[in-house]
C-alpha cells in the first residue's frame, strides 16, 4: 500500500495524512468510502454466526417507555433471537474477520494501522429503533455502514460517567454536537473515547465496526511482568531461603524480616536481568501481542514435512505474525532469525503470504520451521 497516495476508502485523504490529522485525535466521516458496498455476508450467515460457540455476540434489547435495557450473551439460535419486525434490539457478533475471509479482505484495507493495534470487526444487526446506546468506546474505530441506514450522534463527551441502572456501558449523560445518517458505504472514523450513539433508521441495518486495540497499562504491566518473570527466574528460581541467624520468636506468627529483605531481592533481581535487557523485554511483548485470542483454534494438518515441492504459503486468518528487529513472532512463540531468512518471514508476517520462490530461498532450518507451522495450520500451501 502507497501511504503517501489520497485513498477512496479515507475521503481522499492518504493514510499518512489520516494518521497525521485523525488517528486518535478527531472523528472523520466518510461518505462514500466504499461506493456501492454490499455486505459481505447475509443476515441469515451472520445470524448462525451467533448460534456458534466459538464465537462471541451479543444481544441488547430495549422496551418500555423507561427504555429498559436488556443485555444477553450469546450463543443464540436463531429462535432465540426477536422477530425482524419487532423494533429496539441488535445483534453484535465479534471477530467476523476470523470466519468470513471477505471480511478479513476489508479489515486488510486498513493495514496503514500497524497490525500489533488490530482487534477485530464486529458486526452489529439491529431491528428498527436499534442500538446500544449513547457510550464511549476505549477502541479506536471505524464504524462502516453494511446494510440500511443508521442515525449516529456523536459528541466529545465532558464527563464519561456510566449509568448504574443498566447492564450496559451508557452515558449518564450525552451531548451530541454532531448528527449524520449513513448510507450503505459510508463510514465513521470515531478515536477512543468519544461519545456516540448509533440507532438503526427503518431496520435490516448492518454495521461493521473495525476495531483497534490499544493496550491497557495494567494488563500490559500484568502480561509483561509474569513473562519477564517466568525466563528471568529460570536460572535463580532454585535457590532457597536461608535463615541461619533465626532466633528463636516468642510471636511465632509475625513474618520475619529476612523474608522481606529476601521478597525484595527476588523481584529485584529477576527485575533488573529483565529490564537489563531489552531484547528480553521485546520478547515478551511480541509473544504477548501475538497471543492466540481464547477463540482462535487451529486444526491439526497432516504433516507437511514430506512435501517439499515448491509451494505458495499463505498465514492463516487467525495467525497473528509480528516481528521486531531481533525477533519474528508467531501466535504468541518468539524466533530468532537473521539475513536471508528474517527478511524473507518478514516478508512473510507483512504479506501474510509467500511465494514459492521466496520459500525455496529460505535456509533448511528455516524451510523446516514453516513446515512446523504449516502443520500446526499456522500457515496454508495455496495455488496462487
Ligand atoms: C453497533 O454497531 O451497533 C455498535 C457499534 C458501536 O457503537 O461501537
Ligand atoms: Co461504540
Amino acid at each position: 500500500m502507497n501511504i503517501s497516495e489520497p485513498l477512496g476508502l479515507l475521503g481522499g485523504l492518504s493514510p499518512q495524512l489520516f494518521m497525521k490529522r485523525h488517528w486518535q485525535k478527531k472523528p472523520l466521516l466518510i461518505r462514500q468510502a466504499l461506493p456501492g458496498f454490499k455486505p459481505l455476508l447475509s443476515r441469515p450467515e451472520l445470524f448462525s454466526l451467533a448460534g456458534l460457540d466459538d464465537v462471541q455476540s451479543r444481544l441488547v434489547t430495549r422496551s418500555g417507555a423507561k427504555v429498559a435495557w436488556k443485555l444477553q450473551n450469546g450463543p443464540f439460535s436463531r429462535k432465540a433471537l426477536p422477530g425482524l419486525k419487532t423494533p429496539q434490539w441488535t445483534l453484535l457478533v465479534q471477530s467476523v474477520d476470523l470466519k468470513v475471509a471477505a471480511v478479513q479482505a476489508l479489515r486488510d484495507q486498513f493495514r496503514f494501522v500497524p497490525d500489533a493495534r488490530l482487534d477485530d470487526v464486529m458486526i452489529s444487526y439491529a431491528s428498527d429503533g436499534g442500538g446500544v446506546g449513547p457510550h464511549f468506546d476505549s477502541y479506536d474505530v471505524f464504524l462502516l455502514q453494511a446494510q440500511g441506514q443508521r442515525r449516529w450522534r456523536i459528541g466529545k463527551p465532558k464527563n464519561l460517567k456510566l449509568r448504574d441502572d443498566v447492564p450496559l456501558k451508557i452515558l449518564s449523560r450525552f451531548e451530541p454536537e454532531q448528527e449524520w445518517v449513513l448510507e450503505p458505504g459510508d463510514m465513521l472514523y470515531l478515536p477512543p473515547r468519544y461519545a456516540h450513539d448509533g440507532v438503526a433508521v427503518g431496520g435490516d441495518c448492518m454495521t461493521y465496526s473495525i476495531g483497534f486495540r490499544a493496550p491497557k497499562t495494567s494488563e500490559l504491566a500484568h502480561e509483561l511482568l509474569a513473562r519477564l518473570a517466568e525466563a528471568a527466574l529460570d536460572d535463580a528460581s532454585e535457590r532457597l531461603y536461608q535463615d541461619p541467624y533465626q532466633h528463636a520468636v516468642q510471636q511465632p506468627a509475625e513474618i520475619p524480616s529476612g523474608m522481606l529483605s529476601f521478597a525484595r531481592q527476588v523481584l529485584s533481581h529477576a527485575m533488573s536481568q529483565a529490564l537489563n535487557s531489552d531484547q528480553e523485554l521485546s520478547r515478551c511483548l511480541g509473544e504477548y501481542l501475538t497471543e492466540p485470542s481464547a477463540h482462535a483454534w487451529f486444526g491439526v494438518q497432516e504433516s507437511q514435512q514430506a512435501v517439499l515441492k515448491p509451494k505458495a504459503w499463505r498465514l492463516h486468518p487467525r495467525t497473528k505474525m509480528l516481528y521486531d528487529s531481533h525477533h519474528v513472532f508467531i501466535n504468541g512463540e518468539s524466533f530468532r532469525a537473521s539475513g536471508r531468512d528474517a527478511a524473507l518471514v518478514k516478508q512473510l508476517a507483512d504479506a501474510r503470504w509467500l511465494s514459492a520462490q521466496q520459500f525455496l530461498k529460505l535456509s533448511p532450518q528455516a524451510k523446516g520451521l514453516l513446515l512446523d507451522w504449516s502443520d500446526a495450520d499456522w500457515i496454508q500451501t495455496c495455488r496462487k
